[in-house]
């Protein structure tokens, strides 16, 4: 379901304000209906962490994985190296100046701190003993500066570790680097990730998802495939409400929920509610008009 309407009209409002709580904030804000969910989940453009230590990989349950498969190899098991020497968390392997970071924090008297290359590592996060442990032909440090594209080919022989990669490429996450922390990611990067995150875990709970403008920030070519993230949520049981200004996620929605007329107190109000078709054919008001426009009618 999608819902449209100007700014200020009271999208985020109802969505995020209203139909987030459920039904368990009282009768001022009743929500019916809420029985036949399991839980609500609001997938807003805010960062997932606030932790540098949580990366792309760490987040997509991958890392342990990667450094399973390091630990499995040759070259770390005649090296004496469990998985645990492939942390940058816990120390054993590695680099402990920076405590697996890669990156020291440099005073600069009246500036902001900078975050200098490690004097021990040079950014390598890792001693030499765990760097010398390659996995066909990579270091630990070279696969965590790969992007999801060339790690999915790179673990292509992992058909776990490949099945989440590939997940992260069709919702337009490809080149992001599995060592990225998420503190850098862009709001919609950050909302694609919890989504395709929430595939993964394949639960079989009947799940509302609020999205906030999913695709802010997406290529054209990009729609298609969250699109097609959005239909598998939805083939698995599950119900997904956008806010969203797209035409194509609009016309992909079942349902269209348009508020308006304007802005603030022009705001407000149920415009229209049906299907794309029928908002195309006799809606009126702003999205209706858009929407004639854009497809040529
Ligand atoms: N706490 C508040 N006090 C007064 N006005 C508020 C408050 N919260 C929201 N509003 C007003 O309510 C209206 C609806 O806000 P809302 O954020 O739901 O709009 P929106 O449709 O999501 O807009 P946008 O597309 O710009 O995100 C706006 O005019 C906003 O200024
Ligand atoms: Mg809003």
């Amino acid at each position: 379901m999608t819902v449209t309407g100007p700014s200020g009209s009271g999208k985020s409002t109802l969505v995020f304000d209203v139909l987030a709580q459920g039904d368990a904030a009282g009768p001022e804000n009743a929500v019916s209906g809420c029985g036949h969910l399991d839980r609500i989940v609001a997938v807003e453009q805010t960062p997932i962490a606030r932790m540098k230590r949580s990366n792309v990989a760490t987040y997509a349950d991958v890392w342990a994985p990667i450094r399973a498969a390091f630990a499995a190899a040759p070259e770390a098991r005649s090296r004496g190296l469990s998985a645990r020497a492939f942390s940058f968390n816990t120390p054993g392997g590695r680099c402990e100046t920076c405590e697996g970071m890669g990156t020291v924090a440099s005073n600069l008297l009246f500036f902001k701190d900078v975050q200098a290359p490690c004097p021990t590592c040079h950014g390598r996060r890792f001693h030499d003993k765990v760097l010398e442990a390659t996995l066909d032909g990579r270091s630990i440090a070279d696969v965590l500066a790969l992007s999801v594209d060339e790690a999915q080919d790179a673990f292509a022989s992992h058909p776990k570790i490949a099945r989440t990669l590939g997940l992260l490429a069709d919702v337009g996450l490809g080149y992001l680097e599995l060592g990225q922390p998420l503190t850098t990611l862009s709001g919609g990067e950050g909302q694609r990730l919890k989504l395709a995150r929430e595939l993964l875990g394949g639960g079989r709970e009947r799940t509302l998802y609020l999205l906030d403008e999913p695709t802010r920030g997406l290529h054209p070519q990009d729609v298609e495939h969250f699109l097609a993230l959005l239909d598998r949520l939805v083939d698995a049981g599950n119900t997904v409400v956008a806010v969203e200004h797209d035409h194509r996620v609009l016309c992909a929605s079942d349902w269209v929920i348009d508020l308006g007329p304007g802005g603030g107190y022009a705001g407000g109000r149920l415009v229209f509610a049906g299907t794309p078709a029928a908002l195309a054919a006799h809606g009126t008001g702003v999205t209706a008009a858009c929407l004639r426009r854009t497809l040529g009618r």
